[in-house]
Parts: structure tokens; sequence; C-alpha cells
């Protein structure tokens, strides 16, 4: 998805908007992610600007623009959700492609799937795995996070969900990655067929039945007063899939590469486990890692500029919540701060159902490394690397800490 060739300035893009930056590969990457991107907050970069990367597309680069993209589905529709808009539009997936009313009855089955009760309910199972993983590497003395771990969890939640087994995990993760990081080998057609004929039998299993999994009550529930069909069913549960395995697993891999740096930060945690939630919060206003857009509806006067119908907007969430003007000292973490402006869930009509799953995970996680290996740091920051996308991707992560 990266941009080897530059899109042609059209007329209605002031030369003073332009600014180079390929969110798939943002420039001074290999610094950090969330540093690469913050060289937009820079004095002088306008609040939106166009690129000739990606297809060319506008950008909004500050909190108050992002979370207005996203929220006002009658100027910034939701049918083509990524750049460039010619891969975007090869990504068909309910509910994210439709704007309200349409994508309601599609998000009223997936809320109940993912309500508060049932994300408490599931709490036991997600911290009985997270021990389990944290007690399979503390002798050691060293892991990789990413892969020992951050990995590991959200997609074995997510088989327990939706009651599959975990063997299967290595063929899903294998599909998915074809659909999120393509290395070539297979078309993002070919990884959704997959996915797809994998989860046919499942559904055929469950449909009709009384089962309480993710998967029986998503296929199994009703819009607009009817039935799913099969294509709605394998979209919804292929969404399901893909919105909460990268995003869970790089968010981990920054809120520990994070804790790793910072003694003080993880002492104040250790001391008082109470701070835990409020830190989650902090962690993930601080280090967003998703980076969507929408379409331009009709034509608009935006921030002073005429967007065109069909233009697309991306909409970062690294430069929201770490903005100034949104956030006192907006790039200091602080677990006293109290809720800090953020989209890092994104805002409005597609605001991320898992949100709550997604709090869930990263509170076990930080609760239960913690209580194993409370001092740790990272092992050679050299082996560190970063890569931009639709999610901001931790490489590895390798981490050390004293064995008693
Ligand atoms: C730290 C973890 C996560 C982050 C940062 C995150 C972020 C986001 C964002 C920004 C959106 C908005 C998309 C848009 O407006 O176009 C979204 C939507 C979505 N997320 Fe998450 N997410 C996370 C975890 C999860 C989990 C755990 C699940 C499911 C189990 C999930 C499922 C979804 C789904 C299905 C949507 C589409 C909702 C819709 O279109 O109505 N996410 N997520």
């Amino acid at each position: 998805m990266s941009a080897e060739s530059l899109a042609d300035r059209p007329d209605h893009v002031p030369a003073d908007r332009v600014h180079d930056f390929d969110l798939y590969n943002p420039p001074g990457i290999e610094k950090g992610f969330h540093e690469a991107w913050l060289a937009l907050h820079a004095p002088g970069v306008p609040d939106l600007i166009w690129t000739p990367r990606n297809g060319g597309h506008w950008m909004a680069t500050r909190g108050a623009q992002i979370a207005e993209v996203f929220s006002d589905h009658q100027r910034f529709s939701a049918r083509v959700y990524l750049v460039p808009k010619s891969v975007g539009e090869q990504h068909q997936m309910l509910p994210v492609i439709l704007d309200p009313p349409a994508n309601v009855p599609y998000r009223m089955l997936m809320n109940r799937c993912l309500a508060p009760p049932r994300v408490s309910g599931m709490e036991g199972r997600i911290r009985a795995l997270a021990a389990a993983l944290v007690d399979g590497v503390v002798a050691r003395g060293k892991c990789n996070f990413i892969s020992d771990y951050a990995d590991v969890l959200p997609v074995r939640i997510f088989m327990s969900l939706v009651d599959l087994p975990d063997a299967d995990v290595p063929l899903l993760k294998h599909w998915t990655e074809q659909i999120v990081h393509p290395d070539g080998s297979m078309s993002y057609d070919e990884a959704k067929a997959h996915i797809y004929a994998y989860l046919d039998p499942h559904i055929d299993a469950r449909l009709g039945g009384a089962g309480d999994d993710m998967l029986s009550l998503l296929i199994n529930g009703m819009v607009d007063g009817r039935p799913l069909t099969r294509a709605e069913m394998q979209s919804l549960c292929m969404q399901m899939l893909l919105g909460g395995l990268d995003t869970v697993v790089n968010f981990l891999g920054f809120a520990m590469l994070f804790l790793a740096r910072n003694p003080e930060h993880r002492r104040q945690l250790v001391a008082d486990p109470s701070l835990v939630g409020p830190a989650v919060d902090e962690l993930l206003r601080r280090f967003p890692v998703v980076s969507l857009a929408r379409e331009v509806r009709d034509d608009i006067h935006y921030d002073g500029v005429l967007l065109k119908r069909g233009d697309m907007v991306a909409i970062p969430t690294p430069l929201a919540g770490t903005d100034e003007r949104q956030n006192t000292e907006a790039l200091k973490v602080d677990f006293s701060r109290g809720p800090g402006e953020h989209v890092t869930f994104g805002k409005g009509p597609h605001f991320c159902p898992g949100a709550n799953l997604a709090r869930t995970e990263i509170r076990i996680t930080i609760e239960e490394w913690l209580k194993r290996i409370p001092d740790f740091s990272v092992d050679a920051e050299s082996d560190l690397h970063f890569r931009g996308g639709l999610v901001g991707v931790v490489n590895a992560l390798p981490l050390r800490w004293p064995v008693t």
C-alpha cells in the first residue's frame, strides 16, 4: 500500500496546502511511530494538508478536525474508509462502509455482542490467558513482547468469544495478515475468500441454534426485522475479527514500550494498582495507532479550501490526543490527568464497538504483567522497528528483567 508514484495536484488544491506525507511510511519513522506523526504539528503546517502520496488525498492534522471528519457523516462518508481510494474501494466490510441510518441495525447487533456485561463476563478468561502467557516467559528473564504475548492474546480471546478452536489460530492469523499487511503472496480477495470459507461450516453449525457465543449471536441476529443474508454474516464476522487484532497487538506494544522506558510511571502502578484503569485511558490518549479516512460526499468549503465530491480525507488518530490544542501538555503521560480529549477509538457513528473489550484486555495485561514482572526494560533499543499503516506497528519489542 505504499505510494511510489506521486499524484498530480488537482486544480482545486492550493499549492500552499501541499505537504508530502506518506501515512504508510511517515518520514522519520525509524525514530518512532508517534514521533514521525508529530512532525505534522510543527508550526506552519496547515490544519488540513494535501499529500500527493497514496493516490493523492487530504489529511486533517489537528484533533478538532479529525474528530469532526470522523463524526460528520453528512459531509464525510465512510463508503470508502482508507487510502489509496482504489484500494479502499475493495474493502467492503459491514458495517464500516455504511453511513447512518443504514449502519444502525448492524451496529445494534455488534453492540449486543460486545456489551459491558458480556465483556465483564469474559474477564476471568482474559485474565487466565494473560497470566498463562506471562507465566510462560517470566523465568526466561527476557522475551519479545510482540510475538510472545501481544500477537497471541487478542486472537486467542477472539477464538474464545466465537467458540472456535485455538488450533485454527495460525491459519486465521495468516489470512488476516495478508489483509492487513499484505506481502504480495495473496490478493485481498483471496485472503477474504479463505476467511469466508473457513467461517462457513461454523456458521452452518450455529445457524438457528441457541448458542450464546459471539458468532451465534451475530449470525442469528435480525436486521430491519429480517434474518441476515450469508454475505452479511460473513462480512460482520470478518470485520469483528479484523477490528480487534492488529489494533490491540500494536497498542499493547506501544504501551509496554512506554512502561519499559519509564520506571517512574511503572512504579506508580506497582505501588497503587487502582491507577491501572486511569493509566490505560491516558496511554490510549497518548499512543493512538489507527489512521483511517473518509470520502467527501459533495463539494464543500472546509478549512478555507474547496473539497470536491469524491476527494479522500485521511483522519490519523495519532494526531488527535497528542494535539496541544486539545490537551494541556499533551505529550506528557500523566496518570492523574483525568479524561483527556482523544479519538483513539474513533468518534460518531462508527465509534469502536470493541473499545470496552480492548480496554479490558489492556488493563488485565498491565495488571498481570506488573504482578509478575514489576521491573523491566527494553533489551536492545536498536532492535526496535516501527511501521506506519492503517494501524501503526511495533515489529518487535525485546524486553528484559531481573530473574530472582
Ligand atoms: C486498542 C484497540 C482498538 C483500537 C485503537 C480501535 C480503534 C478503532 C477505530 C478508530 C474505529 C473507527 C473506525 C471508523 O470510524 O472508520 C474502530 C471501529 C471498529 N472496531 Fe475497533 N479498535 C480497537 C479494538 C477493537 C476490538 C477489540 C474489536 C472487536 C472485538 C474492535 C472492533 C471494531 C469494529 C467491528 C469496528 C467497526 C465499527 C463500525 O464500523 O461501526 N476494535 N476501532
